[in-house]
């Protein structure tokens, strides 16, 4: 068997409409809404080769050259999962070989980019995929979730929303969807990253979407994470950018307001985070210049604005936010997976 060499790339994605609880076998408790980046990417290459132990998953999983044992057995039980899907699975020696366009200690999450690029590699590899028909990259969404929630609305460029609504039709909770009809408003969207601490988050997200279980917000957090999934998605086809700022800065306040008021409380939130946060609203009130702020679970910033307000905005970070931030990655929308060849 020669060895067969297979390559993705899989972007990133910032949620608006924040995923934060989750019931067994990453079924989210609340549908989300998100932005696919283009800069921030994973990048996989595949190799399958003749086995050469009897083991279930010969695999050896390497990031940026080096090998990564942690990582290596949570996709080694991820791939033993999925074995049922994937005829080569049993038969090859598989490697794995991962890196991100982003710097490892940029304080990014990078599970939804890797999940999402090892998922397409595989249905990739699967010989009896169809990869033209419409349900491939409903599969590859659906397989990425299995191994980070997030992932799987990474498969679509633009925006995607994940999670069962009964107003958007083909919604689900198993994968994700794109967004049809987009205002040409949202369509040509900046997020520049704003890095204010590199350390790796100290509570994993699994560990605080099961803080979500029995916690007293819960009932109504998903409650209102429904209806602002639905208002989002009229909100992307209407051009309604104020409307959009306002879910954009609620939703990111309300994912750290849930972490702070868990049973074990936590705060990922930097004194830089708010001090972004301050100038970002009064920049906005005083220049009436559309931007607005979102976060993940840490304290780096996502500042998002329109191609229109660009220069300005751009002018307002390098020369107001210098202090408050070590990195910037100029991120933008993007289109999605792309094969590499
Ligand atoms: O995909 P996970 O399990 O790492 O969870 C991601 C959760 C948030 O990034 C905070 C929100 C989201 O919807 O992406």
């Amino acid at each position: 068997m020669h060895t067969e060499n297979i390559s993705w790339r899989c972007p990133s994605n910032i949620a608006i409409v924040k995923y934060w609880g989750k019931k067994e076998n990453q079924i989210p408790c609340n549908p989300s809404l998100s932005m696919t980046l283009s800069k921030s990417f994973t990048e996989v290459n595949l190799a399958l080769s003749e086995k050469k132990s009897d083991e279930e998953i010969e695999l050896e999983y390497f990031f940026e050259h080096r090998k990564n044992e942690a990582f290596e057995s949570r996709i080694k039980k991820y791939l033993s999962a999925q074995k049922h899907h994937f005829s080569f699975l049993n038969k090859a020696a598989i490697r794995i070989d991962s890196s991100n366009s982003f710097p490892h200690s940029a304080g990014i999450a990078s599970s939804a980019s890797a999940f999402g690029a090892i998922a397409l590699a595989l249905f990739d590899a699967e010989k009896s995929a169809d990869k033209h028909s419409p349900e491939f990259l409903q599969n590859v969404s659906s397989l990425a979730r299995l191994g980070s929630g997030s992932a799987c609305r990474s498969m679509f460029g633009a925006y995607a929303e994940w999670g069962k609504h009964p107003n958007i039709p083909n919604s689900s909770d198993f994968f994700a969807i794109p967004i049809h009809d987009v205002h040409e408003n949202f369509q040509q969207m900046h997020d520049a990253i704003l890095i204010v601490d590199e350390t790796t988050k100290k509570v994993s997200s699994s560990e605080g979407h099961s803080l979500m279980n029995g916690h007293p917000f819960a009932e109504n957090r998903f409650i209102q994470a429904n209806e602002r999934t639905l208002r989002l998605v009229k909100i992307l086809q209407t051009g309604d950018f104020e409307e959009f700022i306002h879910i954009a800065e609620s939703e990111a306040l309300t994912l750290h307001a849930m972490m702070m008021t868990s049973a074990n409380y936590y705060i990922l939130m930097k004194p830089a985070t708010l001090s972004i946060i301050e100038k970002v609203i009064s920049f906005r009130n005083n220049k009436q210049i559309p931007v607005c702020f979102t976060l993940d679970a840490g304290p780096n910033v996502h500042l998002l604005y329109p191609e229109t307000s660009r220069e300005s905005v751009e002018d307002f970070i390098k020369n107001e936010l210098i202090a408050d931030y070590k990195n910037v990655i100029w991120d933008k929308i993007g289109t999605g997976p792309e094969k590499v060849n």
